[in-house]
Parts: C-alpha cells; structure tokens; sequence
C-alpha cells in the first residue's frame, strides 16, 4: 500500500511563517514537521510515499530527495496550479493501483493507522474517513454515520447553527481506486466539497473510523504553538524528539526547565531563563533574557534581558536588548525588533 501527503495548500493561516517555508516543512518540535507524518505511514509499512505539492515545492524536494535519507521512496506529484484535494490525489493517479492511505499534510496525530487500514479492508470501502472528537467543528468537516459506522452526510465548514455533531474528518483516509472515476480530471475538485458527498450520492459505501488519539492540525499559529506546548507535556510522544532539554551552551547560572527542547549549536547566557520552550538550532540567548512558552526558530538572537512569553519566533529574527513579545505574538523569519520595543 502506498501514502499521499496532500502539502500544496499556500498555508495562509500560518502566515507569517508560510512565506518562505511551505507549511509540511515547518519546524515541529526542530524537526520538519513531514517528517512526524512519514513516521506514521511507516507504522503501517508505507514505504512509499508521494508528495502532493503545488506551493514551495522545491524547498520540500531538497529536503526529502529520494527519501532514502528517512528509509522511504519518494515520489513527487507537483502541480502548477492547485488542483484541490480531490484534483491532487487524481494527479498522483499513475502510481496508485490499489487502496491508498491519504494524509492532509497538516496533522499531528498518535493515530493507529494499521487499525484503520484493517477497518478499511474489513468493510470494504471505497472510502474510510478518519474522525476525531473536536470542542469547535465549525472550522472542520463534519461527519455523520450510522450504527454500523456507514457514512450517512459530509458537510465542509458548516455555518455553526448547522453543528450536528462533533465528529469532524481528521483528515485522513483510506481510498480504494474506485474513487478516481468520480475524480473530474480537467478542473480543481475537493474531497470535502465534491468527492464524498458525490460518493454518498451515488450510494457507495463509506466508513467512518472513529479515533481518540491525540489529534492537531498545526495549521494556525495558535495550534502551532498548542501543538508544541502538547509535545513539551508529553500528551504527544515521538521517539524521534529528545526526551528532555540538551543543554549545549548555557553558562552557568542560566535556568532552563526539563521540558524545554534545546537544538545543539545554542548559547545561553548567564541569568538567562528557559522555560516550557523549543529553541532551534545557531539562537543566541543573551544574559537575562527570558523565554517561556514559546517556540523559537533556527538562527534567532534574543538580546540581553528581552522576555519574550507565548510567541512564536521566526528563523534568524533578532530580538533587542529589554524588548518584550507578549503571548500571542508571530514574527516573521529576519524580523528585526528594536531595543526595548513592545510587542
Ligand atoms: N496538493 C494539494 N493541492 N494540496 C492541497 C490543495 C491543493 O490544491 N489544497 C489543500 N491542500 C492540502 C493542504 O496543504 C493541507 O495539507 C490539506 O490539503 C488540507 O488543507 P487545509 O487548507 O489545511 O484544510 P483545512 O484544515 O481548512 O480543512 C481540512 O482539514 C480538516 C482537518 O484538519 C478539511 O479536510 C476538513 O474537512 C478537515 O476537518
Ligand atoms: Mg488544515
């Protein structure tokens, strides 16, 4: 069985961030985030995984290559212009000949996917939609199904007097080739929006999984930083992340909590405070600074006795000397913020 990465949307909600890095890519816990989802896919033995992509493809292909790197074969389905979900899974059709797992490129998720791959044969449907609980569906898909866990509706982002349930679609799937024929291959055409209402339409059999699993989709700067605040507590666990703070070069009399993930090649002043943060690789940490609940990218310097709190930080910003990046705040990588500014 093979794995499709859906990773061609601009990743607008992400912005600032998005502009020079595609969102598959963004640092997650100091790995590209893509990478945590190919970790999945090899859960259930997918060796071999194609790429959709649209926005930023060459910083993506120069990072996975072949794949080889990651024990994983690679393939790249690129478009020129985007294609919509369902439009991109039909541009990858040429490798796919047999049910296919599909992942929104967006999902942090501890799911079972051997589990769902089983369901998807025990039923045998064209489609198996992958669901989880959510405390506000109106920004999801949401799903309905019956006792027998046969889909019965899809509704894509409905007004929220129109919330029926708080089951939404974790964006992932399971897809039986079948589908490609109800796949449009001349024009943009979405999973959500056309494909699986077309396939209830038509009466064909689709299922739901449902799953409690610890389940993001980083795609919003506040999700971003959920997400990382969840890897720190430990409601999400990777072998892949190390399992405490690897402190390179903090001087003494610098404080830096258990959870704080520290890449190498970082110096930390003396006074300095880190706490429940990731802080990428080449940042420098100035004397006093303080850093806490945030997530800090690769390159950035942060002067002596700036705070910053809640904010996520862009590759190779500097912070100035006393400044203050209050919760909530997203600079953009190169971002330069003045001494004693107020953010
Ligand atoms: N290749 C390609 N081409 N990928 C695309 C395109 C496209 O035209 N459009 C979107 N994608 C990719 C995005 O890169 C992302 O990884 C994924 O498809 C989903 O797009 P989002 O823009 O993140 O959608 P969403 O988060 O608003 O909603 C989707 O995800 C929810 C779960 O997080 C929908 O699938 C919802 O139904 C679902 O609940
Ligand atoms: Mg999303």
């Amino acid at each position: 069985m093979k794995g499709l990465i859906l990773g061609g949307g601009k990743g607008t909600r992400l912005r600032p961030l998005t502009l020079n890095t595609p969102k598959p890519i963004v640092p997650v816990a100091n790995r590209p985030f893509l990478l945590y989802q190919i970790d999945l896919m090899k859960t259930a033995g997918l060796g071999e995984i194609i790429l959709s992509l649209s926005y930023l493809p060459r910083k993506i292909e120069d990072l996975l290559k072949d794949g080889a790197d990651f024990d994983v074969r690679v393939h790249y389905a690129v478009e020129g212009e985007p294609l919509g979900t369902a439009g991109a899974f039909k541009n990858a059709e040429e490798w796919i000949d047999e049910p296919a797992v599909v992942f929104n490129g967006d999902v942090l998720t501890s799911l079972d996917l051997p589990a769902v791959i089983a369901a998807h044969q025990h039923t045998g449907a064209v489609a198996t939609i992958v669901l989880t609980p959510v405390d506000d569906p109106s920004a999801y898909g949401l799903v309905e199904f019956d006792d027998a866990g046969r889909v019965t509706r899809f509704l894509e982002k409905p007004d929220m007097d129109t919330v029926t349930t708080n089951n939404i679609n974790a964006g992932t799937y399971v897809l039986d080739p079948r589908v490609f024929e109800y796949i449009p291959g001349d024009r943009p055409f979405s999973f959500e929006r056309e494909l699986f209402p077309a396939l209830l339409e038509a009466g064909l059999p689709v299922y739901a999984y449902t799953s409690d699993c610890y389940w993001i989709d980083i795609g919003t700067p506040e999700h971003y930083l959920e997400a990382h605040m969840d890897i720190l507590a430990g409601r999400f666990r990777s072998p892949s992340i190390p399992p405490t703070a690897l402190e390179t070069g903090a001087e003494n009399g610098a404080s830096i909590d258990e959870r704080s993930l520290i890449a190498p090649d970082v110096s930390i002043g003396r006074g300095a405070r880190i706490a429940s943060s990731v802080i990428g690789p080449n940042c420098r940490i100035r004397e006093g600074a303080r850093v806490v609940d945030s997530v800090v990218w690769p390159g950035v310097t942060i002067e002596e006795n700036a705070s910053v709190t809640g904010a996520i930080v862009g590759r190779s910003c500097s912070v100035g000397r006393s400044a203050v990046l209050k919760s909530g705040t997203v600079l953009g990588g190169m971002s330069s913020i003045t001494d004693f500014s107020s953010v």
